[in-house]
């Protein structure tokens, strides 16, 4: 019998490392001949600690375990009170379309050999069968386009470092997810870290380039391990290295920490970062595909990007295309998180509606109140009302209603929430993480700080003021940090204007 207890930060920190003890011991004092594994999550936080039991190849899960929930496993399994049954069954898991994270909470993270037999490495061994522009094509055809947030096609990305010249060129990792409510890179990092090597090593060979890194985020220190481990397991198996499985061809990996600045999930400041300079927005053009790391040509992409290249090599970039809506190809991982009854990472084809994900998946809010708003796409995303709770998720049927996607994080928030409050804090976050570059979000988040507090204030002419400044800072910032700002604060105030009366006024109409 196997039976997993995942080692994934969020799981631990609901205490699976004193379930996982508890599993020991109990074996040992049972004197049974298990075999525990550390697997990462499979996206259902809600029901973290989750424990499964493989028998005849079915994963039966139990959710929420305790240590003292250990015994009672042993001795009845099949009456446990915290019996979930089969956990491919769980209506959350059956809803899913999991081409990227199909390994994750399945495998032992840090096994190569369990990785390759759940389909690991068949798109890397795709890859090296065929010319840089033919991997190239494929990324094309899958329609995939960039998970951190822009949704730029990852493909023609490519192309441009392919055709660009160059004696170095570097494939580079953002791996610093720093938006609130995401967790989508550090998931995958913690729990199949093997398939973004892979993904890397097919990037480096689409367009020439023999050295990779990783930029990863030092609140991440699990997933820092986990991976630095892997890209050790992956050279010493030649998945890495001078002669990539017996190929001649190479490709070397370096794992870097970043500091935690927010603003260093921009991919120039990223790559000054990575450089040792201060983590500062270098102005484009020109852009990281021409100049980027140590101005050499270089592929600047988001982890869940990398990720999903395995899948589309493996596969064929049209199985990836067959998912999806309109220019919105493929799968995309929902974190949802917030103020929200079932929260997780759910991976789904593009399309489904922002109110299904939220009531239907995320089961409406924790706190069992009304839901009022959702902010989709980090700190830098619009605030939804449910009135727009039919807009499909997709790049463009977002950025058709003012918001955006981003990193695919939808925060929940119930009625007691203050929509003022939450476009102060908009403007305070964009003051405390500008690089200062730029005037309109160095100068212009800390006016929209004392600008938002005149409207609480009752100074009803402060409004026209706001937009103006909003409309600056979208038009005039150098980077999406000061650009983007003004999409929470103007969906606060266009979909929220009761909660900018002045306060009495507001303890009046309540
Ligand atoms: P952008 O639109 O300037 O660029 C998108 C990407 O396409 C960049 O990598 C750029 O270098 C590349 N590109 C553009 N034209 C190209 C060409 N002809 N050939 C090759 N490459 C080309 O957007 P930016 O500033 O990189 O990202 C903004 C997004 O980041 C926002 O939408 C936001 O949602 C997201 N974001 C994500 C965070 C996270 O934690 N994942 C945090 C903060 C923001
Ligand atoms: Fe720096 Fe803000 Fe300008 Fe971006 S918008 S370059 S973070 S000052």
């Amino acid at each position: 019998t196997r039976i997993f207890v995942p080692a994934d930060m969020a799981a631990r920190s609901l205490g699976s490392d004193e379930v996982a003890e508890a599993v020991s011991r109990e074996s040992a004092e049972r004197g049974l001949n298990l075999r525990l594994t550390r697997n990462g999550s499979r996206g259902m936080m809600f029901l973290e600690p989750l424990v499964e039991i493989e028998r005849d190849g079915i994963r039966y899960g139990f959710g929420e375990m305790e240590a003292s929930d250990i015994p009672g496993l042993f001795d009845d399994p099949d009456n446990h009170p915290k019996a979930l049954g089969p956990v491919d069954e769980l209506d959350w898991m059956k809803r899913q379309t999991r081409l990227t994270y199909c390994r994750c909470g399945v495998i032992d993270p840090l096994d190569l050999s369990e990785y390759e037999d759940h389909g690991g490495l068949a798109g890397l061994r795709e890859a090296l069968g065929r010319e840089p522009q033919a991997i190239v094509d494929e990324v094309k055809a899958s329609g995939l386009r960039g998970r951190g947030g822009a949704g730029f096609p990852t493909g023609i990305k490519w192309q441009t470092v392919l055709d660009t010249d160059g004696q170095q060129k570097y494939i580079v990792c953002n791996a610093d997810e720093g938006d609130s409510g995401t967790f989508a890179d550090r998931i995958l990092m913690e729990g199949d870290p093997f398939c973004l090597i892979e993904g890397m090593a097919i990037a480096g060979l689409a367009v020439g380039a023999t050295k990779g890194y990783i930029y990863l985020r030092s609140e991440y220190p699990d997933a820092i391990r986990v991976t630095g481990e892997a890209i050790a397991i992956a050279e010493r198996n030649s998945v890495l290295g001078q002669n990539i499985l017996g190929s001649g061809k190479s490709f070397h990996l370096e794992l870097r920490v970043g500091a935690g600045a927010y603003v260093c999930g921009e991919e120039t400041s990223l790559l000054n970062s990575l450089e040792g300079k201060r983590g500062v927005v270098r102005a484009k053009p020109p852009l990281p595909a021409i100049e980027g790391f140590m101005g050499r040509p270089t592929v600047v992409n988001n982890a869940i990007s990398l990720a999903a290249v395995p899948f589309i090599l493996a596969e064929g970039g049209e199985a990836y295309h067959a998912h999806g809506i309109g220019r919105s190809r493929g799968t995309i991982p929902l974190q949802i998180a917030g103020n929200v009854r079932y929260g997780g990472l759910f991976e789904a084809a593009f399309g489904m509606s922002l109110g299904e994900i939220v009531n239907d998946i995320g089961g409406g809010t924790a706190s069992g109140r009304p839901v009022r708003a959702v902010q989709v796409g980090g700190p830098l995303g619009a605030y939804f009302p449910p009135d727009l709770f039919d807009t499909p998720f997709g790049y463009e049927d977002f950025s058709s209603k003012s918001g955006l996607i981003g990193h695919a994080g939808l925060v929940v928030f119930d009625d007691s929430v203050d929509m003022s409050h939450m476009a102060r804090f908009a403007m305070e976050f964009c003051a405390i993480e500008s690089c200062g570059k730029c005037t309109p979000c160095r100068i212009g988040a800390v006016r929209g700080v004392e600008t938002i507090d005149r409207i609480r204030d009752g100074d009803a002419g402060a409004m026209s003021l706001l937009e103006d400044l909003c409309e600056t800072m979208r038009a005039g910032s150098l980077c999406a940090l000061g650009g983007f700002t003004p999409y929470p604060v103007m969906s606060a105030l266009n979909h929220f204007p009761e909660d900018f009366l002045p306060t009495p006024a507001r303890e009046a109409a309540e």
